[in-house]
């Protein structure tokens, strides 16, 4: 049953039935050479759109801090925050399985800092798995992880989190050792316990690589379509986050001029005083109202 509140919405899912996706389904996908559909949100109303569209994986990303928060990188967003930003989402998923970031710095001092801040997560926020960046130095805290019940979701390639390391947002893996070093990364990677590997900007023939040698699903963006299953930002998506899309982003709408216009019709609709009008208006009864100080004159004007 579903019970409907004041601001009508509802308190169950929109999509009654819809069955719980776990990382033993999205394996089965892979083994069935079917796509996984992954995409990031980041509060209640966006992810229980993407939830009820049905993708399989829901990332609360830490380009919130970039997409949500309008810093100029994802360095600065803290565990607190996205904490916060995770339990929204939470509270809104019914189907998806849910992977939250950790953010730089929460798992880069020690590996117990980093099983220590990954156990909020889920206590704290309802998270199924944490999402952490880098390669084979990472192998100590995914083992860690797993032996703590926590799943773990790898980050491989264009690691945003690495930009200074980096000197900036640039696909990796293009030499044929670079290529051979994400390969073996991956492996290790997944031996150590990863429940899945996110491939970000490398050249196409790579990520395929380490799709075809990897047990574990691949989820790509900006790696090609060779990948086990495909993520991208929900803001470049529906054209939110201004700033020139990377070539590997495709916009399935334009939020932006939808919202604009939505925004200038109320703003015109109120400097004209024709928001709200008489429909969109609570009454009481007449005598009532003609019984207020002044409730005559103002009855006549309605
Ligand atoms: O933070 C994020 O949104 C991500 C995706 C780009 C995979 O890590």
């Amino acid at each position: 049953m579903s019970i409907t509140n004041f601001r009508g919405t509802e308190s169950d899912s929109g999509k009654a039935g819809a069955s719980k996706v776990t990382f033993q389904s999205l394996q089965e996908k892979k083994q069935a050479g079917k796509p996984i559909t992954a995409l990031t949100a980041y509060d209640y109303a966006t992810a229980r759109i993407v939830d009820e569209a049905g993708v399989d994986l829901i990332l609360v990303g830490d380009s919130l801090a970039m997409v949500v928060m309008g810093y100029d990188s994802t360095l600065p967003v803290t565990v607190d925050e996205m904490l916060h930003h995770a339990r929204a989402v939470r509270r809104a998923v019914r189907s998806a399985v849910v992977v939250v970031d950790m953010p730089y710095g929460s798992y880069h001092v020690s590996v117990a800092e980093g099983v220590a801040n990954a156990t909020r997560f889920l206590k704290e926020a309802g998270a199924e798995a944490v999402k952490i960046e880098g390669g084979a130095t990472r192998c100590e805290l995914v083992e860690r992880l797993t032996d703590a019940e926590i799943p773990v979701v790898c980050h491989l390639g264009l690691t945003p989190q690495a930009v200074h390391r980096m000197g900036g947002y640039k696909v990796q893996g293009k030499t044929l050792a670079a290529a051979e070093e994400l390969v073996r990364d991956a492996r290790m990677l997944e031996a150590a316990g990863a429940s899945a590997i996110v491939l970000e900007g490398m050249p196409r023939e790579v990520a395929a690589n380490i799709t075809s040698q990897l047990r574990i699903p691949t989820i790509g963006i900006g790696a090609g379509p060779d990948c086990d299953g495909q993520i991208l930002v929900f803001h470049d998506l529906v054209n939110l986050s201004f700033s020139r899309p990377a070539k590997f982003v495709r916009q399935y709408a334009d939020a932006s001029a939808l919202f604009r216009t939505a925004i200038e019709g109320y703003v015109q609709d109120v400097a004209a005083r024709a928001f709200p009008d008489e429909s969109e208006s609570y009454h009481l009864p007449k005598e009532a109202a003609a019984a207020l100080p002044h409730g005559a004159a103002l009855l006549r004007k309605a």
